[in-house]
């Protein structure tokens, strides 16, 4: 989808769709100009508005050249926010579909925010809300694919609009990228599938993109990521992705850590297929999102030196899977015991996380559909975040919520006490791969935290990353979470003070 901005008047874009979003306490002020501006036919229209979020009302403007408007509810201005832009775009995109428009101009209303962060909310809002994973279909929808291009019309400043509205784009265009990956059958996501995949959106972005194939990852002695794959018979990748222009900020990078099982059936622990396995295909949405999240950095042209790091296998029995009671020798040397097959992802993120040592990190984040705790605890609207006490801890949490509040990519913090660590000791080995019925999700974070040396967020994304009620803006499936949470969060780790 093509974005621009624009300072023609409303009345000459000749479009399919004119949308025209207002406060509930607009309606004395700007409304009546605006009818002044298109003309008598909207009279009707304006009269029923109320102004309500939920609202829209669809007109044929008859003094204007474009096919057909409508006016959107925003509710009132006092409670608007970049998340209400998002909506109130995904409103116009639904719009959009069902009118078939191909060309869709959006009216910037004045509001509290400033003109970039509302440009990049209404486009993220509705470039995400048109996203359709049609890979798979053969019947249907041929005619029409989605609105070609959006044109965001600003009275007033402009050029930060359509700064705006170029991020918004190239996030919005990040998050499809990292939701495609993650609707993708397992068959055709592979571990060297998928990073094939990733060499080429290395190309087409600009990322640097290096592919360990297994002879290497045995060198390396990543004993986790080779017990999970044991049973498989497609062998594991480790994958490495690099951003660093040369006008990086930090000498030392930012690593990010994505979980990148292609298909968990549990393996031995063999999960059920209803409800359990049936969507495990996601289970590499912490990968995808770091895919993302490199594409938008390489996009937007970030001056952060960034590494993304992707241990990739399937998880599955088979006649040399893994099972319970092996010890593992894990790349930091650590011994572990497994007692479920099934808590595979923090083995091969365990060995990720201590390999990153390497780069001596400044900070490491990693994103990872790790437990099903995590759903319980917090749904499938907001990602759980567990940081390590290292210097600076309380700042990282607050500086992760607030890169999720401003993105709509929700996070909330969880305790991690040192009791907690009590409930991974093992009789055999220096630790177990599971803690018990209680605090699953802080378990797992525990249980990593024994391979970190570095400043560290971790964040569980199972509940978010795949959902199976639409949301606004989130059609059913992958989510592409993390990719607007972490594009907000390195922005401003880049320049704290310009914002
Ligand atoms: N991939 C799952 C976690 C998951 C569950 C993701 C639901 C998305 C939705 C993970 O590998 C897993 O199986 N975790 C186990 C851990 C347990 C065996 C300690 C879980 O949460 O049940
Ligand atoms: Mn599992
Ligand atoms: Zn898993």
């Amino acid at each position: 989808m093509k974005v621009s901005v624009t300072t023609l008047a409303l009345t000459d874009l000749d479009v399919d769709l004119v949308l025209l979003p207002l406060a509930e306490d607009e309606l004395d002020t700007v409304l009546p100009s605006l009818v002044g501006s298109i003309g008598e036919v909207m009279q009707r229209a304006a009269d029923d508005f109320t102004g309500d979020p939920e609202e829209a009302i669809l007109f044929y403007p008859d003094s204007a050249r474009a096919r057909r408007a409508a006016l959107l509810g925003m509710g009132p201005s006092t409670k608007i926010d970049a998340e209400r832009l998002r909506e109130v775009g995904a409103r116009g995109a639904e719009l959009a579909a069902e009118r078939k428009a191909a060309t869709v101009a959006l009216r910037v209303p004045k509001t509290a925010l400033d003109a970039e962060t509302a440009g990049q909310a209404f486009v993220e809002g509705f470039a995400l809300a048109s996203y359709r994973f049609l890979r798979y279909k053969t019947k249907g929808e041929e005619d029409y694919t989605g609105p070609e291009r959006l044109v965001l019309h600003a009275a007033e400043d402009e050029k930060a609009a359509r700064r705006g509205a170029e991020r918004g784009r190239i996030v919005a265009e990040a998050t499809s990228t990292a939701r495609n990956l993650v609707n993708t059958s397992p068959h055709d996501k592979t571990p060297r599938l998928l990073a094939r995949a990733i060499e080429k959106l290395g190309k087409k972005h600009g990322f640097e993109v290096s592919v360990w194939d297994k002879a290497l990852i045995e060198e390396e002695k990543m004993g986790g990521l080779l017990a999970v794959n044991r049973g498989s018979q497609e062998p594991p990748v480790f994958i490495e992705l690099t951003w660093q222009p040369e006008q990086a900020v930090n000498e030392k990078p930012v690593v990010l850590v994505g979980k990148g099982v292609v298909f968990d059936t549990g393996g031995l622990s063999l999960k059920e297929t209803k409800d359990s396995m049936d969507f495990m295909k996601a289970d590499m949405s912490g990968a995808a999102a770091v895919v993302g999240t490199m594409e938008a950095l390489a996009k937007l042209d970030l001056p952060l030196y960034v590494v993304g790091l992707i241990p990739a296998t399937d998880n599955r029995p088979g006649e040399n899977a893994y099972v319970p009671g092996d010890v593992l020798v894990m790349h930091s040397g650590l011994t572990v015991e497994v007692l479920n097959t099934d808590a595979e992802g923090r083995l091969i993120l365990a060995d990720a996380l201590s390999y990153a040592k390497t780069y001596r990190p400044e900070l490491v984040i990693d994103l990872a559909t790790l437990t099903g705790a995590q759903v319980v605890a917090l749904g499938s609207e907001v990602a759980a975040a567990m940081t390590n006490a290292q210097n600076g801890a309380a700042q990282r949490l607050e500086a992760i919520e607030a890169a999720g509040r401003r993105s709509g990519d929700l996070v909330h913090p969880m305790p991690m006490h040192d009791h907690y660590a009590k409930l991974l000791e093992s009789d055999v080995a220096d630790l177990k791969n599971i803690g018990g019925k209680e605090a699953g999700s802080i378990t797992a974070a525990k249980f990593l935290e024994h391979f970190v040396e570095y400043p560290w967020i971790h964040l569980d994304i199972a509940g978010p990353a795949f959902i199976h009620d639409v949301k606004p803006y989130r059609p059913k499936g992958g989510t592409g979470f993390g990719v607007r949470l972490l594009v907000d969060f390195l922005r401003d780790y880049a320049h704290p003070k310009k914002r």
